[in-house]
């Protein structure tokens, strides 16, 4: 994608040129927009780590562009060994973040890739990881869009729609899940407004949601995490959606610490509960959501806001990114090959035959 247009209106938070990447510090959003160039996987699997990007669709093209930048590096003439070196690149990058199954989706993709073609030179596979890498960039937008159109048919006109966490252009290539269903409902004409939890500790509504709707006129409110009942029960909450960062086949949804909260309050005040995500978030492989790694983060991230100190030092900390949403609570599934309600096991199946 070297030498691409970019167009400063569409939100994307990892951009190319000249063979290098820059991602947006979402770390520093909203007060700052800083972008930091990128141009080896041990910078790409940091910048994961450390949340510069995060969301799980950005986090599998992430990992993709940190393959081939490690690909690019590999010296050697065998393809044989070029496949060992390239899998040491993934290792690294796979132990970056635990949830989100993008990451795992798009380094099975490009190894995928390169086994199938080990019969090419090693110039060969690295032009085409390249290829691949930047093919997980634009499809992920794509399907965005996709998934957006599939799931703005269930946001009625005049709704006012609760999310948690970001799952806007900013967690993907661009466009977004859940909001990218909410930018797809404003685009057919229908007047919506959104709630947004600020979503502690990382504040990932309160720091991205609100400044993306914000710099896309579509018409936003703060809140803290523990208002969404409250606002629930006087009636002025119509319906939530979310993403998520890994779909066991049965349904059940890991997504943002906080989710499984609010699933329970929708389903108490009889509220549909939508989870939009891509079909590379769901896992097929796990039966239900008990199987799903969830990532413990530091501590600080709750004892501190920045160099703030909010609690007694040596308090001991729980800090557990992502929960877990059984089936039974969800609504709907909306994925890019279409919605699936009821039967999640036999739905969520049958997309991959679409
Ligand atoms: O810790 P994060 O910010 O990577 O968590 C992100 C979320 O939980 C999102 O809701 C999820 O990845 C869906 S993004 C389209």
């Amino acid at each position: 994608m070297s030498g691409c247009q970019i167009d400063k209106n569409v939100i994307r938070p990892i951009r190319f040129f000249n063979g290098a990447c820059q991602m947006l510090d979402q770390r520093r959003l909203p007060t700052e927009e800083i972008w930091i160039n990128y141009t080896d996987y041990q910078g790409v699997a940091e910048a994961i780590r450390s949340m510069v990007v995060r969301g799980a669709p950005a986090i599998g093209v992430a990992a993709a562009i940190g393959t081939w930048f490690g690909a690019r590096d590999i010296e050697t003439e065998s393809s044989e060994v070029f496949f060992v070196e390239l899998e040491k690149v993934c290792e690294v990058l796979a132990a970056t973040r635990p949830t989100a199954v993008n990451l795992f989706w798009a380094l099975e993709r490009m190894k995928s890739f390169a086994h199938a073609n080990l019969d090419r030179s090693v110039l060969e596979l690295k032009i085409g990881l390249e290829y691949e890498a930047l093919a997980i960039t634009q499809e992920d937008e794509q399907l965005c869009i996709k998934l957006g159109r599939h799931g703005a048919g269930l946001i009625p006109d005049g709704a006012r729609v609760l999310t948690h966490c970001n799952a806007g252009a900013l967690a993907t290539a661009g466009y977004g899940t859940a909001l990218g269903v909410l930018r797809a409902a404003v685009a057919s004409g229908k007047k919506i407004s959104v709630l947004a939890d600020e979503t502690r500790p990382f504040m990932q509504g309160a720091r991205l949601t609100a400044w993306e709707l914000q710099k896309d006129n579509i018409p936003v409110t703060l809140i803290c995490d523990n208002m969404a009942g409250y606002l629930m029960s006087k009636g002025e909450i119509d319906c939530v959606i979310v993403g998520a960062d890994r779909i066991a086949s049965n349904g059940d949804v890991a997504n943002k610490i906080g989710t499984y909260t609010v699933a329970v309050l929708a389903r108490e005040h009889n509220l549909p509960f939508y989870v939009a995500a891509p079909l590379s978030t769901l896992d097929m492989s796990l039966t239900d959501g008990s199987q799903i790694p969830i990532e413990e983060r530091d501590a600080r991230e709750i004892t501190h806001v920045g160099d703030i100190q909010l609690a007694p030092s040596g308090v001991p900390v729980r800090n557990p990114a992502f929960d877990v949403t059984p089936a039974r609570f969800v609504t709907a599934i909306i994925t890019e090959a279409g919605v699936v309600e009821g039967d999640y096991s036999q739905g969520l199946a049958a997309l991959f035959n679409k």
